[in-house]
Formats: structure tokens, C-alpha cells, sequence
């Protein structure tokens, strides 16, 4: 049998390269014997006997001794490297660097714009595809589209779609401004007489949203949202993002009291936490606030392409609709098991999009169980695997997952996770792991889960997560990873 890896080696370090033998590891359900090594890379059973030795002393992998024939288990092999020894890397930007439009609405768990201009820079030419299976706030193909690149991107969640769709076709401010007048016009024709309105959504009532909005906005919300239903226009999207993003929050640009977060807290915590500082709910107009919010979103658009190639929707990257080997770049960030619930998150924006927060929720992997998770891998992991270019790349964002079991704690290492379902199920190959230690403090996820679950502060981070994000890139091929060193990247340009 001939290895996969075979016609790749090193030259510099044998005939048999390293991964050829971890794979074979994970190519069997049970633990194979030396001489199953052998044949599975090509190579005779003393070779597999001295490089299996070699990675066990090297930590590699494990053996079962004291049973004949030895069998052999796969360890923590994959080259990984951190951040801070890339030059350039994506954390020496500065911070909140990117384009004007990535602010357009909050989305909690997404990755820094300049992570994603990185990687599109690092592993993609212009004209090339780069593509995003759980786009979520649209990093990703906002980048891609700003680096002239053609971006796709999907996601099973319909906050996000909408919110990757209003980013890749954005306005400019007069064409906005003309457009918001013409729904605020026809919003005022609406009957909505004693809110009737809310009566279609059964999971929430007037008293809920009055929580957050005074009468006087709330009736100007329902009545446009009445006009804006089922338009699935472009124009219609971007109004609808732009609403989002103003929806509620800390700052006079919102419609609702004064939030502390940008993601949508309890009822309860919202009105707690109104009683507890003496917050008014204000009469603000959506005419000003959209408009506001349009004013920032566009200061950069300057910058963005006349003629943008994306193409975004909505689907589960389990059973994606794209052609095969059409993709130069994956660049993504899955779900980590149920660090977030991204229906919970938002589920004001869901009201306002008239969307159902149970059946969006139910459309979403969220499972803490590792044998559900690894199914969900593996069923990705062929779709990407089918769609990437036969000389592309994937690069998996994910961080490790904390598991409380009875009596310790283990860290689930999600990205080797990810790398042992390739190796076991696709013919792509884990090329590196960049680990990636961010500051915990400015992930807005970390307070999202506190008030969800409740934690203590001092608990929130130790909870759900560690501080460690890595980016585990694969490939169908073994070419020589794109250098790394002397990269250009906007935020050094001159
Ligand atoms: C970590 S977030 C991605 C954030 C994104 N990189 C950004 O910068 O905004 C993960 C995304 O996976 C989506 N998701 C969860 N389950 C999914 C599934 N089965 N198929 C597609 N998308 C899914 C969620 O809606 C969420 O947007």
C-alpha cells in the first residue's frame, strides 16, 4: 500500500513523513500493530518500528506495552506554533482596527477583522474564493470582499445571514437615507392600534418589550417591522441589519434604555438592572438612530469595491449546496460545543427580525456531548472537504472547551479535535496549529455566558473556556505552507 504522504516527504528528515504515520494511527478503529503501520504507510515493519519509537519518545505517540503485538495509539502530534512568533501577526493590530462596516451589529463570538485579513492575505490572491461555512457577523467575507477577493459565506442562523448579507451590499448614505424615509412613510399607515401588533409573536408580549422601549418608539418598531415583513430585498436586509445594530445598547444611538451589553440580556436582569440605576426608557425616533448608526457604518465605504463578488446563505455546513473543488480558502470558526447560544444572545434582534427564537435555536449545533459534537465534525469536515480546491486551504478557529467532570477538570482541545476527525474520516491533512492566547476581558462572549448561566465574576472565564483560541490549519496537499515571515498586512502598510 502506498502512503498518501508518500511523494510529499521531507527529504531532509527521512523517505517517510511524520504525518503518514499519525494518520495511519487514526485510520483504524482499533489500535494498530506495528506491522498494521507498516502497510498502511508502505514502508517495512523496521522503518515503522523506528519512527513509531521515535515519535513515542517524542511524546507523539503512546504504545500499549505488555500485550503481543505492541499496538500504537496517536498523542498530541500536529507542529503548532503561537501567535507571537508570527511576523506580522494578526494581534500586533490595532485594536478595533478594521473596516467601518464590520460595526454595523454586534455579533458575540466573532473573530478580529484583522485575524481574517491574515489569513486571506497569507493563503489567497485576489480574484481567489474564500469561503466561510459559519460566517456568523460576516468577518470573514467583508475581508475578503475588502482584499478583492470573491467571498461566500453561510450560516444556519438567520441574524447572521441577514447581518453577512447587509455587509457584502452595503449603501451609501443618501440612497439609505431615501430609502429609510419611504418605509417610515408607509410605517405610519399602519394600524397598531393598541400595539394589536405583537400579538403574532407567541413566545413574547407588549410587557417584555416594554422592558426595553417607551410606547412611543416601540409603536414606530412594530409598525415598520409590519412594513418591512417578508421583504426580502436588499434594501430590505440592509435596513433590517441597520436596525439591529441600533436596537438596544449603551449609548444614545439606541432605541432601548440604556443597556449595559450589546447582546440581549434576560428580562429580568434588564429590568433589575434598570431599578438598580434608575433608568428611563427614552422616546428616541428610528429616523435618527438608523441614520446615526448609517453615518458610521459608511465612513470607510470609500474603501469598499464598486462591483463586490459574494454570494451568502443560509445553510447548515453539514449539507452545503456549493460546487466541489471550488474554494482556494476555508476560514472559519465553528461552534465550540455550547460555548454560545447564539439564539439566546440575540433574541431581541430575532423579535425584531421576526424570526422564532426556538426554531432558529433548534437549527443551530449546540451540544455539549463529545460523541454528538464529533458526528458534526465529521459531517463538515466532508462537505469542506468536498468544496476546497484540490491546492487550498482550511483554517478552523476554535477554542478549547472546559469539561467539568465528577472529580477534575479537562480541557477539551477542540481544534485537535477537529484535526483527529480529518485524519480519521477525510484525506485532509493537519498542517499546524497557531495557538492563539487572547485577553479574555475584551471577549464579549465571556460576559454574555455570566449572565446566562449566572456565574460568578471571578468564575465567568473559568467556566465555559479557556484563554486559548487555535487555528488549525488543513490541507489536501502537502505543499509547503505560504511563508508566514515579511507577510504584507494593511495595518504595517504604508
Ligand atoms: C463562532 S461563530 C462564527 C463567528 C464568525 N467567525 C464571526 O466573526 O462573526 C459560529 C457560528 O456558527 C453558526 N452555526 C451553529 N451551528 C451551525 C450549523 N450547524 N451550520 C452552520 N452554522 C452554524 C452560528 O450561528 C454562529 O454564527
Amino acid at each position: 500500500m502506498t502512503s498518501q504522504f508518500s511523494s510529499l516527504d521531507d527529504p531532509a528528515r527521512s523517505e517517510y513523513n511524520d504525518e503518514a504515520f499519525i494518520a495511519a494511527l487514526h485510520a483504524t478503529d482499533s489500535p494498530p500493530s506495528t506491522q498494521e503501520v507498516a502497510d498502511r504507510v508502505g514502508c517495512a515493519y523496521s522503518t515503522a518500528w523506528r519512527r513509531l519509537s521515535q515519535l513515542h519518545d517524542a511524546g507523539s505517540v503512546n504504545s500499549k506495552n505488555g500485550t503481543y503485538p505492541i499496538t500504537w495509539t496517536p498523542g498530541k502530534y500536529i507542529p503548532s506554533v503561537p501567535t507571537s512568533d508570527l511576523t506580522p501577526n494578526w494581534r500586533s493590530a490595532p485594536k478595533r482596527w478594521g473596516h467601518s462596516l464590520h460595526t454595523l451589529s454586534p455579533y458575540v463570538g466573532g473573530f478580529p477583522p484583522a485575524l481574517a485579513n491574515y489569513f486571506i492575505r497569507r493563503f489567497t490572491d485576489a480574484g481567489d474564493v474564500v469561503y466561510d461555512p459559519f460566517a456568523g457577523g460576516g468577518t470573514t467575507p467583508l475581508e475578503a470582499i475588502l482584499e478583492d477577493r470573491v467571498a461566500w459565506a453561510s450560516d444556519a442562523f438567520e441574524y447572521a445571514t441577514i447581518l453577512t448579507q447587509a455587509k457584502c451590499n452595503p449603501f451609501t448614505t443618501s440612497a439609505f437615507k431615501s430609502y429609510l424615509n419611504t418605509k417610515l412613510e408607509e410605517a405610519e399607515s399602519v394600524d397598531n392600534t393598541d400595539f394589536r401588533l405583537i400579538a403574532d409573536d407567541s413566545w413574547l408580549n407588549e410587557s417584555d418589550l416594554l422592558v426595553f422601549f417607551s410606547e412611543y418608539t416601540l409603536d414606530q418598531l412594530l409598525c415598520l417591522r409590519e412594513v418591512l415583513k417578508d421583504d426580502t430585498s436588499q434594501e430590505a436586509i440592509y435596513l433590517k441589519a441597520i436596525l439591529c445594530g441600533v436596537l438596544h445598547g449603551p449609548s444614545e444611538m439606541f432605541l432601548s434604555l440604556s443597556t449595559r451589553d450589546t447582546f440581549s440580556g434576560s428580562i429580568d436582569y434588564v429590568k433589575e438592572y434598570a431599578d438598580e440605576h434608575d433608568l428611563d426608557r427614552p422616546e428616541r425616533d428610528i429616523k435618527q438612530s438608523a441614520e446615526r448608526k448609517q453615518e458610521l457604518v459608511a465612513r470607510d465605504l470609500d474603501s469598499f469595491p464598486t462591483n463586490p463578488k459574494a454570494c451568502v446563505r443560509q445553510a447548515d455546513a453539514t449539507d452545503l449546496d456549493f460546487p466541489n473543488d471550488s474554494v482556494d480558502l476555508i476560514l472559519t470558526s465553528p461552534p465550540y460545543m455550547r460555548v454560545l447560544d447564539y439564539s439566546w444572545n440575540n433574541w431581541l434582534r430575532l423579535w425584531w427580525l421576526g424570526v422564532d427564537r426556538e426554531t432558529e435555536r433548534d437549527s443551530l449545533t449546540l451540544t455539549s456531548h463529545e460523541e454528538r459534537y464529533r458526528k458534526f465534525v465529521r459531517r463538515t469536515l466532508r462537505e469542506l472537504e468536498r468544496i476546497l480546491a484540490d491546492d487550498g486551504y482550511a483554517v478552523i478557529v476554535v477554542g478549547d472547551v472546559r469539561k467539568n467532570l465528577t472529580n477534575r477538570i479537562e480541557y477539551i482541545n477542540t481544534a485537535y479535535l477537529f484535526a483527529e476527525e480529518a485524519l480519521k474520516h477525510t484525506d485532509l491533512i493537519p498542517r499546524q496549529i497557531i495557538d492563539d492566547e487572547y485577553d479574555l476581558e475584551h471577549r464579549n462572549f465571556a460576559r454574555a455566558n455570566q449572565l446566562k448561566y449566572d456565574y460568578s465574576r471571578d468564575q465567568k472565564e473559568e467556566k465555559a473556556m479557556s484563554k486559548l483560541d487555535r487555528c488549525l490549519i488543513l490541507s489536501p496537499h502537502k505543499e509547503q505552507l505560504p511563508e508566514a515571515t515579511d507577510l504584507s498586512v494593511p495595518w504595517t502598510d504604508n
